[in-house]
């Protein structure tokens, strides 16, 4: 008898044990929400889909662990600000490129693409340029030297070390009537301003690919005329090889809807589409635009800033949520998608904790500020790997 249940204890416990393991095991297989393979990178889950990029500052880039996290995680890497034409170029012919140099370093030796932003754009970029010291539109042979020799010199210094640039930035309109926007450029030079800046990039690096980026791009009227303006890049015989679309989106804005649609109709002109800018504004917002002028200059209340020390868990995981979406709508269209870059790594870093309300704090990106990642990372790599099984 004794033996008897000795024997009814030992298999009992052999069949917990057992049990117990078969539990852990589906447990690890099925990974339920948040709790996504720990050693998954984007990069790695991304593979075969598109490329994973970020937009970096590179002080980041010397401090050992965010070094590393940007180096496991990206496969390309977007200077935030040190390659705008003020940085580089903030006097005639005085050319500083010591700052985006070191990305450009730092992602040829960690075998990620570096991506050139921006070649002309009207913010963050020297007066001088397109105007004369009264503040008047430079007559158009001068302007257009100016861009010409601005273009020449930064794509010849950075040739062999870059996949493309972003040639124009933001030259939309953001109203229903006009179609381009007013920029010193424009003034200076005339509406082919856009299409010389290509012809000046096409001829200083052959090898590099040449994008135009904006924001709002997948909505109409904006989306219209940024087809317009493809086709009549096209038409002028000049060489255009992607399209980017900035992605600064919100939680509950554009619909995927509209995305998608943006996203086959830009790709429809024969572009490869590039999500360019990508992070979900959690905070209450008015209007939509990333024109970085239209900042509130009164301080944040506190109505405008709610989540001063954690987001709320409601919010973040509809945050998680949104990104599900957003990179399933990404994937269904990932053969006419080079590469989706997100605007900074961590939320401390982000733009959107001073735009368009200075001084608050946001939450749009995968990693929190002390760079863990969020439910919105697992999300993310959820959705990229439920792609490849
Ligand atoms: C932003 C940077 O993130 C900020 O640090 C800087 O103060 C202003 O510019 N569209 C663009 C980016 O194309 O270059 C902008 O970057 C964000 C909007």
């Amino acid at each position: 008898m004794a033996k008897a249940i000795g024997t009814t204890r030992v298999q009992f416990l052999r069949l917990a044990c057992g049990s117990l393991l078969v539990a852990v095991i589906a447990m690890m297989k099925s990974t339920p929400a948040g709790a996504a393979d720990e050693q998954a990178t984007l990069r790695e889950a991304a593979k075969g889909a598109f490329l994973i990029g970020a937009a970096v500052r590179p002080d980041l880039l010397d401090r050992g662990p965010t070094a590393d996290l940007i180096a496991a995680q990206f496969d390309a890497l977007t200077p935030e600000n040190v390659a705008k034409p003020m940085e580089l170029q903030p006097r005639p012919g005085e050319f500083h490129f010591d700052r985006a140099d070191v990305i450009a370093d730092f992602a040829a030796s960690h075998g990620q693409q570096f991506i050139g932003h921006t070649l002309c754009w009207h913010q963050q970029a020297p007066a001088w340029l397109f105007q004369s010291a009264d503040g008047k539109p430079l007559p158009r042979e001068e302007g257009l030297a100016n861009l010409r020799t601005h273009i020449t010199e930064v794509m010849s210094h950075f040739r062999g070390r870059v996949r493309g640039w972003d040639v124009v930035n933001e030259a939309i309109d953001d109203t229903d009537a006009k179609y381009l926007r007013d920029t010193p450029a424009l003034r200076s030079i005339g509406e082919d301003y856009i299409i010389q800046a290509f012809k000046f990039a096409q001829s200083a690096d052959p090898d590099a690919e040449l994008y135009y980026n904006d924001y709002n791009n997948e909505l109409g009227p904006k989306l219209q005329k940024t087809v317009r303006l493809l086709n009549e890049l096209k038409a002028a015989g000049v060489r255009i090889d992607g399209v980017g679309m900035q992605g600064h989106w919100q939680i509950g804005w554009p619909s995927t809807g509209e995305i998608e649609t943006g996203i086959t109709t830009l790709a429809a002109t024969g572009m490869k589409v590039h999500i360019t800018e990508l992070d979900v504004d959690v905070l209450p917002r008015k209007g939509t635009s990333a024109n970085i002028t239209d900042v509130q200059r009164a301080a944040a209340t506190t109505q405008e800033n709610p989540y001063i020390t954690e987001l709320p868990a409601e919010l973040q995981q509809k945050l998680a949520e949104r990104y599900q979406q957003i990179f399933k709508v990404l994937l269904k269209h990932k053969d006419v998608i080079d590469r989706v870059t997100f605007w900074g790594v961590n939320d401390g870093m982000s733009w959107l904790n001073d735009f368009p309300v200075r001084g608050r704090t946001n939450y749009p990106l995968l990693f929190d500020r002390g760079y863990q990642p969020k439910p919105a990372f697992f999300s993310v790599i959820r959705t990229l790997q439920d792609r490849a099984s």
